[in-house]
């Protein structure tokens, strides 16, 4: 089964929106394989966003990842990568599509709630820059075969 991680970002923590969040998710039938709460430390921001380390938006976007803590999980299911991304919706939230996580729930680029990863190369390098292999469960789930074909 595909892995993805996804992260709340510190003001989606703020705003109550966890629960809400991780409801979609389960609702949409992925099963959650690991999850905690944890202010990043800089070298995990680096590295999660090594891409924009030299965009003019990094400086703020680190500040804004390490103002409070996030809420880190890995999800899996058939074509997880792909199925989040769509979930989270457009990276500016005013482009977003309603029904998206950041279209219902932001209004500013700079504060788009989530975070997930954009391939299945990213989702492994960004599973293991959070989480150590303990971390992550593997466990049947008693929906699978409903689930799926
Ligand atoms: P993410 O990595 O956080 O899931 O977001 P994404 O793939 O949709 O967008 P990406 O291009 O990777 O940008 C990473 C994050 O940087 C912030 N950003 N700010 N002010 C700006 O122009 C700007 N552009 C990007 C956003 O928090 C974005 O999610
Ligand atoms: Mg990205």
């Amino acid at each position: 089964m595909d892995r993805t991680f996804v992260m709340v970002k510190p003001d989606g923590v703020q705003r109550g929106l966890v629960g809400e969040i991780v409801s979609r998710f389960e609702a949409k039938g992925l099963k959650i394989a690991g999850a905690k709460l944890e202010i990043l430390p800089e070298e995990r921001v680096v590295e999660q966003y090594r891409e924009h380390l030299e965009k003019p938006f990094f400086p703020g976007l680190k500040v804004y990842i390490m103002s409070g803590p996030c809420f880190l999980m890995a999800w899996e299911g058939k074509g997880a990568v792909a199925v989040v991304r769509r979930m989270i919706g457009a990276t500016n939230p005013a482009e977003a599509a309603p029904g998206s996580i950041r279209g219902d729930f932001a209004l500013d680029i700079g504060r788009n709630v989530i975070h997930a990863s954009d391939s299945p190369e990213s989702a492994v390098r960004e599973l293991g820059i959070h989480f150590a292999p303990g971390e992550l469960v593997e466990y049947s789930k008693i929906d699978e075969p409903v689930l799926y074909e």
